[in-house]
């Protein structure tokens, strides 16, 4: 079997390029690994740019987001028993972000593939992408216990950090540059009243603490813990305590505690790998870099690389264009480096450094307050969060 382009990975990035792709008229056929109810259950981002809320309406999936999501202009920081917001409306100014979480994102593009009449093939295994150096690539993989082979033009990797896209790259082509935090974070949802209608980012002596939503009945809550925590270790009960310590005696007051229906532990790193495009072979998302999640940037980075992926790809379908292929890792990585040093300055700004001595300590705390003080430097976090523009 042919088909234009082989999207591997059914994540936001995948998913989001093979509608946009069959949108515009361009064949393709999207493999994943893992089954529907994975894919659409694991829980990750929440925090959408109104760049990646625009690509979401392009691609005919913005609904329920337009519907449900939560619009916030603006975010709170909390340290040394002061909270002080940021107000993107002012700053930006007029900017927003929306809180829709990933799972929502990821549905919504799941049965729009389904209605269009393409979807995914889920449960794809032992993938493998072959002679994208060349004019033929091929994709080999296993379905329902039979051998597959596809041929196309054009492959992208789409799938994550841990897929296979991106090892299959002669590794002597690829640069890569990493830092892997000492630190990793707890997160739970549940099903809560969130303590205030805006996100707080909260740094303290015992470490960070994020409180986030799904919902205005579904909190989402982050601690940062050692990277080897034991979940064990963490019934709810002690969980709560800590959020509230965290947050300062006038939020925890105000704090509504229950059950938590989900918990799990996220590694922090971040991770560029250079370039993004082998002969036929594309990277997007995460599968190209990763950013640690202070500042709600890896799923807006994803849909970042697909915005420019698909515009390069129906260009050259379409009219022939070779350019936007040619320019799509250097725009891209211009984009990723400034969302990776955003991610790492937030990263810096809010967590507790195992090592540091008290020096250390006085300099972030007068970080923290240069950007509360200063409208200059609100502004340079507050266009950040809100997201750089598209070249
Ligand atoms: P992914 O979502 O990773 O999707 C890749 C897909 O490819 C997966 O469905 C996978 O099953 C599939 N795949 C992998 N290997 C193969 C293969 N060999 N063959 C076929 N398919 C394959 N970002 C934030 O902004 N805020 C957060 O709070 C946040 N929390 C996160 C928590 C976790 C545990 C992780 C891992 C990431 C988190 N992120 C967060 C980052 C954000 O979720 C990612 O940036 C986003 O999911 C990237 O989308 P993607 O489509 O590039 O990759
Ligand atoms: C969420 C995650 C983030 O990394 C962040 O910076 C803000 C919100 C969330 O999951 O809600």
């Amino acid at each position: 079997m042919h088909t234009q382009v082989a999207i591997i990975g059914a994540g936001p990035a995948g998913l989001l390029l093979s509608q946009l792709l069959d949108l515009a008229g361009v064949d393709c056929v999207l493999l994943e690994r893992r089954d529907r109810d994975y894919v659409e259950g694991r829980i990750r981002a929440g925090v959408l740019e109104q760049g990646t809320v625009d690509l979401l309406r392009a691609a005919q999936v913005a609904d329920r987001l337009e519907r449900e999501g939560l619009v916030h202009d603006g975010i709170e920081l909390a340290f040394e028993g002061r909270r002080h917001r940021i107000d993107f409306a002012d700053l930006t100014p007029g900017k927003a972000v929306t809180v829709y979480g990933q799972t929502e994102v990821t549905k919504d593009l799941i049965n729009a593939r389904i209605a269009r009449g393409n979807p995914p093939v889920f449960e794809a295994e032992d993938v493998e992408v072959l002679d994208f150096d060349g004019e033929r690539p091929r994709v080999r993989y296993r379905h329902n216990g039979a051998a597959k082979e596809l041929s196309c033009d054009f492959i992208a990797g789409c799938d994550g950090f841990h897929g296979v896209c991106r090892a299959s790259v002669p590794q002597d082509s690829l640069r890569i540059f990493e830092r892997v935090y000492p630190f990793a974070w707890l997160g739970i949802l549940t099903r809560t009243k969130p303590v205030s209608d805006e996100l707080i980012y909260c740094r303290h002596d015992n470490g960070f603490a994020l409180f986030s939503m799904r919902s205005p009945q579904v909190s989402r809550l982050y601690l940062q813990v050692r990277p080897d925590e034991d979940l064990n270790e963490w019934p709810d009960d002690r969980i709560w305590e800590e959020l509230k310590l965290r947050v300062g005696p006038e939020a925890a007051a105000a704090l509504e505690t229950g059950p938590s229906f989900e918990k799990s532990v996220t590694p922090m790193r971040s991770f560029v790998a250079e370039p993004l495009r082998f002969g036929r072979l594309f990277l997007a998302g995460d599968a190209g870099h990763i950013v640690p999640p202070t500042g709600a940037k890896g799923l807006n980075l994803a849909a970042a690389d697909i915005h420019y992926l698909s515009e390069a790809l129906v260009a050259f379908y379409k009219e022939n264009r070779q350019d936007l292929l040619d320019t799509y890792s250097d725009k891209c990585l211009r984009r990723i480096w400034k969302a990776e040093r955003f991610s790492w300055w937030m990263t810096s700004l809010m967590h507790r450094f195992p090592g540091r001595n008290p020096f250390d300590d006085r300099i972030q705390l007068a970080e923290l307050m240069y950007v509360a003080d200063s409208r200059t430097a609100s502004t340079a976090l507050a266009e950040n969060y809100v997201g750089l523009p598209y070249e």
